[in-house]
Formats: structure tokens, sequence, C-alpha cells
């Protein structure tokens, strides 16, 4: 009996050596694993056996079916890639080849790209600087003390109780001044995070800040200055309007908004049905941040701006939903 299951299996062994192709294994594969196949016409007549042969009989009957299963499987493998003008699919070799796609950026560091580039014109420069901040840098010297209620305009992302992931680009402000006497002009490209997530909010966003501190700044460069830099990010038509804020680090503050893409103003679930969209937060640099670095107040002042990066590149395309800048779908991202 055994013998006989042995013989099987070296002539299904000896059949798939010689098969050349496809087709011929997966005759090799019919007539001996098929349903009227010889093994399997084996395992159907065990229970015909008598009982004390059936048990091993069966179990050899399985195990060369299983090993003639893994032999069938790996024959083909063997062919992939191989024999294929037997296998009668024949090569053009006259065909071009096929170009490896090139990558490119993603659309997130075009506009930060651009965003710095029209501000690095108008004479600013560019410095970077830690994601992960300590309390101080990110709320302390920001005039933000622990306790007081403006931390809960953002949710912080604590790792430690003195470390955060950077909740705003601001404490670049702070940065830069340390290291920095006046005249300042930077501006400060990275990601920031916040415990947040709708059409308009991501847990982790882009910002660029901006500082600008010297003799006789004042409101009117603040506005200038932005409002040059929205007519020249977007259209020198674009309607914008400076909403009066509260920043516990500027003082006036204000924030941009522009006029909704998507309805041009006339109410759509992108803008909350107010019509404007609010692109940046800015004004005039609190004594008390200037104090934190020591610079004189009585001569110095300043304005600063932070402005959220997806919600100008969502703008600029007329894109409804922020989150499809990180879903990683390339039929979004290649159309930049
Ligand atoms: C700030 O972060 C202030 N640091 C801005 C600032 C800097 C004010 C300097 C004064 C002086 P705000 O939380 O409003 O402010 O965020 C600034 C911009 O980031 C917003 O206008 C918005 O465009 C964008 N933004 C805020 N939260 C998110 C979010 N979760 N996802 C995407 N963009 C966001
Ligand atoms: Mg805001």
């Amino acid at each position: 009996m055994i013998q006989a299951i042995r013989q099987i299996e070296a002539e299904a062994q000896t059949a798939l050596a010689s098969a050349r192709n496809e087709k011929d294994i997966e005759a090799v594969a019919i007539r001996f694993l098929g349903r009227k196949g010889a093994l399997t016409g084996f395992l159907r007549n065990i229970a015909q056996l008598p009982p004390e042969e059936r048990a091993a009989a069966g179990k050899q009957a399985n195990e060369a079916k299983k090993s003639l299963e893994a032999a069938v499987k790996q024959a083909k493998k063997n062919l992939s890639g191989k024999d294929r003008p037997e296998n009668d699919t024949p090569i053009d070799i006259s065909l071009p080849g096929r170009r490896a796609t090139p990558g490119h950026t993603h659309p997130i560091s075009q506009i930060t790209q651009e965003i710095c580039s029209i501000l690095e014109r108008m004479g600013f420069s560019v410095a970077e600087g830690p994601e992960v901040e300590t309390d101080y840098y990110n709320f302390e010297a920001l005039n933000v003390p622990k306790y007081h209620p403006a931390r809960d305009m953002q949710d912080t992302f604590y790792i430690s109780d003195n470390i955060v992931l950077r909740t705003q680009t601001s404490p670049m402000q702070i940065r830069v001044m340390e290291k920095q006497s006046p005249p300042v002009a930077v501006i400060a490209p990275g990601k920031v995070f916040r415990c947040d997530s709708d059409l308009t909010h991501t847990p982790m966003f882009h910002q660029v800040e901006g500082l600008l501190v010297d003799e006789n700044v004042s409101f009117a460069d603040l506005k200038g200055t932005l409002t040059a830099f929205v007519h020249e990010m977007f259209d020198s038509d674009t309607s914008l309007r400076f909403r009066p804020s509260f920043f516990p680090f500027t003082e006036p503050s204000a924030e941009v908004d522009i006029l909704c893409v998507m309805c041009r103003g006339a109410g759509c679930r992108v803008c909350g049905q107010s019509g404007w969209l609010e692109i940046l937060g800015s004004g005039m640099v609190h004594p008390n941040v200037f104090r934190s670095v020591g610079y004189d107040t009585a001569r110095y002042t300043g304005f600063a701006f932070g402005m959220g990066v997806e919600r100008i590149a969502m703008l600029k395309y007329g894109i409804d939903d922020i989150r499809k800048f990180f879903n990683n779908d390339m039929r979004f991202l290649r159309q930049f």
C-alpha cells in the first residue's frame, strides 16, 4: 500500500521535473491532484482498507499530497520570469522601457517655500528651531504663565510637565531675540502640534512665524506687510480683513481672514458659514515678551505674526478638507 503511494509520488515528481511551461505543470497537477487524479482516488479509497492499515496509509497519502502541492507551487514559481518564449508571450524589444516615476515636493512644502520666498524678498531671513520645546519657550517667555487661562486656547501635547510638542512657531521669537539684538526681521517655518482634528484642523500642521523688531515699528507696518504678502501670495485683488483678536504675547492683536474661496463669501461648511477663513494671527509684540529677552521696551517696538500653511494651501488650491494633505493618496498629491 505504502509502496504504491511512493510510486505515485515518484511518478508525479518526474513528470513535474520535465514540465517545460505553465501548461505542463497544470497538467501534472490535474493528473495527480485533480478531482479524478491518482492521489485523490487513492485517498478516497482508504476507507475500504482493512482497519489496521488505514491510519498509516492515510497519513502517507496526505503527506504525499502536501509535498506534491508544494512541488507544483515551487515549479510554477521557478518558471515565472523564465521560459517566456515557450510560454508564447513574445517580447517586443523595440518597446521603450518603463520609466521610474520621479517624486516631487509635497504641496505643503511647496507652499512653505513660496511663503518664505515672498517674505525673504521683503527682507526677512529664515530661522529654524526645535519641534519639541520647553514649557518656557512655548508659553512662559511668551507671557503665558502656568495656570493662565490662555493655555486653553491651544490643546497641548505634553511630553512631561516641562516639555511639550510646540503648539505654535512663536517660541522661535524668543530663541531668535535671545541671540540677536534689534533690528530683527526673521521668519520661522515649521511643524506644530495640537490635539485638534476636523475639516480645517489637523493634530500636526505647519506655521510660518514672522517677527520684526526695530525703532518706530507701528501697526501700520504690520498691516502693510501682511496685506502685501496676501496680495503676492494670492491675487492683488484678494479680499482680506483684520479682525481684532487676543494673544497673550501681542497687544493689540489681530487675526487675518481671507474671503472663502470655496463659496466666495456666501457661507459654506469649510468657512463655517461665515464666508471668511482665518489664515493667521498677528499683533504688536507685548512688552513682557521683550522683557523676557532683555530688550529695551522704551526704545523698541515690533510686530509678529503666525500663519497656517495648510489654510493658505487650501485657499490657494480650493481644497475643502485639510486632511487630504496627509492621507498620502497619490491621485491627490500628483496634481501639484
Ligand atoms: C497662533 O498659533 C499664534 N502663535 C499666532 C501668532 C503669532 C499671533 C505671532 C501673534 C503673533 P492660532 O492658534 O490662531 O495662533 O494659529 C495660527 C494659524 O494657524 C491659524 O490662523 C490657522 O491658520 C492655523 N491653525 C491653527 N490651528 C490649526 C490646526 N489645528 N490645523 C491647521 N491649521 C491650524
Ligand atoms: Mg486663531
